[in-house]
Protein backbone atom coordinates (compact mmCIF):
# COMPACT_ATOMS: atom_id res chain seq x y z
CA UNK A 1 0.00 0.00 0.00
CA UNK A 2 1.32 3.19 -0.86
CA UNK A 3 2.01 6.16 1.21
CA UNK A 4 -0.72 8.08 0.20
CA UNK A 5 -3.37 5.34 -0.04
CA UNK A 6 -2.37 4.79 3.91
CA UNK A 7 -2.79 8.83 4.57
CA UNK A 8 -6.38 8.49 2.24
CA UNK A 9 -7.11 5.42 4.93
CA UNK A 10 -6.74 6.91 8.19
CA UNK A 11 -8.51 10.31 6.94
CA UNK A 12 -11.55 8.21 6.22
CA UNK A 13 -11.29 6.37 8.97
CA UNK A 14 -10.76 9.21 11.27
CA UNK A 15 -13.68 11.42 9.65
CA UNK A 16 -16.37 8.33 10.63
CA UNK A 17 -14.69 8.27 14.40
CA UNK A 18 -15.43 12.01 14.45
CA UNK A 19 -18.76 11.79 12.47
CA UNK A 20 -19.79 8.89 14.95
CA UNK A 21 -18.82 10.81 18.11
CA UNK A 22 -20.62 13.97 17.65
CA UNK A 23 -23.91 12.03 16.70
CA UNK A 24 -23.59 10.28 19.98
CA UNK A 25 -22.81 14.17 21.47
CA UNK A 26 -26.23 15.06 20.07
CA UNK A 27 -28.11 12.00 21.55
CA UNK A 28 -26.51 12.55 25.03
CA UNK A 29 -27.72 16.35 24.59
CA UNK A 30 -31.02 15.26 23.94
CA UNK A 31 -31.56 13.21 26.60
CA UNK A 32 -29.91 15.57 28.80
CA UNK A 33 -31.82 18.30 27.90
CA UNK A 34 -34.98 18.12 30.00
CA UNK A 35 -38.40 17.81 29.26
CA UNK A 36 -39.04 21.13 28.25
CA UNK A 37 -40.31 20.60 24.99
CA UNK A 38 -42.83 18.07 26.33
CA UNK A 39 -44.04 19.74 29.44
CA UNK A 40 -44.20 23.44 28.41
CA UNK A 41 -47.05 22.72 25.74
CA UNK A 42 -48.76 20.98 28.23
CA UNK A 43 -48.68 23.70 30.76
CA UNK A 44 -49.59 26.38 28.31
CA UNK A 45 -52.94 25.17 27.42
CA UNK A 46 -54.11 26.66 30.64
CA UNK A 47 -51.50 29.19 31.39
CA UNK A 48 -51.94 30.58 27.80
CA UNK A 49 -48.54 31.34 24.99
CA UNK A 50 -45.54 31.47 26.96
CA UNK A 51 -47.29 31.64 30.41
CA UNK A 52 -48.23 35.06 29.54
CA UNK A 53 -51.84 34.79 28.92
CA UNK A 54 -54.05 32.76 30.76
CA UNK A 55 -56.67 30.87 29.56
CA UNK A 56 -59.62 32.09 32.14
CA UNK A 57 -58.72 35.33 34.19
CA UNK A 58 -58.35 33.14 37.53
CA UNK A 59 -55.42 31.36 36.18
CA UNK A 60 -52.31 32.43 36.80
CA UNK A 61 -49.78 34.39 34.48
CA UNK A 62 -46.20 32.28 34.98
CA UNK A 63 -44.22 34.84 32.25
CA UNK A 64 -41.27 36.30 33.86
CA UNK A 65 -42.31 35.05 37.47
CA UNK A 66 -39.52 34.34 39.54
CA UNK A 67 -37.85 31.09 38.71
CA UNK A 68 -37.34 30.15 42.29
CA UNK A 69 -40.83 31.61 42.66
CA UNK A 70 -41.96 28.88 40.04
CA UNK A 71 -40.04 26.11 41.24
CA UNK A 72 -41.20 26.67 45.23
CA UNK A 73 -44.54 26.73 44.28
CA UNK A 74 -44.65 23.26 41.79
CA UNK A 75 -42.28 21.40 44.93
CA UNK A 76 -45.63 22.53 47.11
CA UNK A 77 -48.54 21.36 44.82
CA UNK A 78 -46.57 18.34 43.92
CA UNK A 79 -45.65 17.57 48.24
CA UNK A 80 -49.92 18.71 48.88
CA UNK A 81 -48.15 21.37 51.03
CA UNK A 82 -49.77 23.91 48.24
CA UNK A 83 -53.65 22.72 47.85
CA UNK A 84 -54.93 22.95 44.39
CA UNK A 85 -56.61 19.55 42.89
CA UNK A 86 -55.75 21.12 39.00
CA UNK A 87 -52.05 21.68 39.64
CA UNK A 88 -51.54 18.60 42.08
CA UNK A 89 -52.19 16.47 38.89
CA UNK A 90 -49.89 18.75 36.92
CA UNK A 91 -47.03 18.67 39.49
CA UNK A 92 -47.58 14.97 40.74
CA UNK A 93 -45.21 13.30 38.39
CA UNK A 94 -42.63 16.30 37.82
CA UNK A 95 -39.03 15.62 38.77
CA UNK A 96 -36.66 17.95 40.09
CA UNK A 97 -35.13 18.84 37.12
CA UNK A 98 -38.33 19.29 35.37
CA UNK A 99 -39.62 21.68 37.74
CA UNK A 100 -35.97 23.30 37.24
CA UNK A 101 -36.21 23.37 33.55
CA UNK A 102 -40.08 24.54 33.30
CA UNK A 103 -39.25 27.41 36.33
CA UNK A 104 -36.18 29.08 33.69
CA UNK A 105 -38.50 28.43 31.09
CA UNK A 106 -41.25 30.52 32.17
CA UNK A 107 -38.96 32.97 34.28
CA UNK A 108 -37.35 33.70 31.03
CA UNK A 109 -40.44 35.07 29.05
CA UNK A 110 -42.25 37.96 28.45
CA UNK A 111 -45.38 38.75 30.78
CA UNK A 112 -47.70 41.01 31.92
CA UNK A 113 -45.99 40.58 35.35
CA UNK A 114 -43.98 43.45 36.74
CA UNK A 115 -43.43 45.48 39.91
CA UNK A 116 -43.37 48.69 40.25
CA UNK A 117 -41.99 51.49 43.13
CA UNK A 118 -44.66 53.04 45.11
CA UNK A 119 -45.05 56.77 45.55
CA UNK A 120 -42.97 58.15 48.18
CA UNK A 121 -46.45 58.70 50.52
CA UNK A 122 -47.78 55.18 50.02
CA UNK A 123 -44.55 53.18 50.65
CA UNK A 124 -43.82 54.83 54.49
C1 LIG B 1 -55.57 22.27 33.55
C2 LIG B 1 -55.03 23.60 33.67
C3 LIG B 1 -53.58 23.76 34.11
C4 LIG B 1 -52.47 23.15 33.58
C5 LIG B 1 -52.40 22.14 32.44
C6 LIG B 1 -51.32 23.68 34.31
N1 LIG B 1 -51.73 24.58 35.25
FE1 LIG B 1 -50.56 25.58 36.56
N2 LIG B 1 -52.18 26.39 37.44
C7 LIG B 1 -53.49 26.16 37.07
C8 LIG B 1 -54.38 26.81 38.03
C9 LIG B 1 -55.90 26.80 37.98
C10 LIG B 1 -53.55 27.42 39.00
C11 LIG B 1 -53.97 28.19 40.26
C12 LIG B 1 -53.94 27.19 41.39
C13 LIG B 1 -54.02 27.81 42.77
O1 LIG B 1 -54.90 28.63 43.02
O2 LIG B 1 -53.15 27.46 43.61
C14 LIG B 1 -52.18 27.15 38.59
C15 LIG B 1 -51.07 27.59 39.27
C16 LIG B 1 -49.77 27.39 38.88
C17 LIG B 1 -48.62 27.95 39.54
C18 LIG B 1 -48.62 28.88 40.76
C19 LIG B 1 -48.55 30.31 40.24
C20 LIG B 1 -48.63 31.35 41.32
O3 LIG B 1 -48.69 32.53 40.95
O4 LIG B 1 -48.60 31.03 42.51
C21 LIG B 1 -47.53 27.53 38.87
C22 LIG B 1 -46.08 27.86 39.17
C23 LIG B 1 -48.00 26.68 37.79
N3 LIG B 1 -49.36 26.62 37.81
C24 LIG B 1 -47.17 26.07 36.87
C25 LIG B 1 -47.62 25.17 35.92
C26 LIG B 1 -46.73 24.40 35.08
C27 LIG B 1 -45.22 24.52 35.08
C28 LIG B 1 -47.51 23.60 34.32
C29 LIG B 1 -47.08 22.57 33.31
C30 LIG B 1 -46.21 21.52 33.82
C31 LIG B 1 -48.91 23.89 34.66
N4 LIG B 1 -48.91 24.84 35.64
C32 LIG B 1 -50.01 23.30 34.07
C33 LIG B 1 -53.91 25.45 35.96
C34 LIG B 1 -53.10 24.64 35.17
Amino acid sequence: MSLHRKFVLISAAALVLGLSVSARADEHEAAAAPAVDKLVPVCQSCHGEHGAKPILPEYPVLAGQYANYIEHALKDYRSGARKNAVMRAQAANLTDTDIAAVAQYFAHQQGPIYTFTLPPAAAK
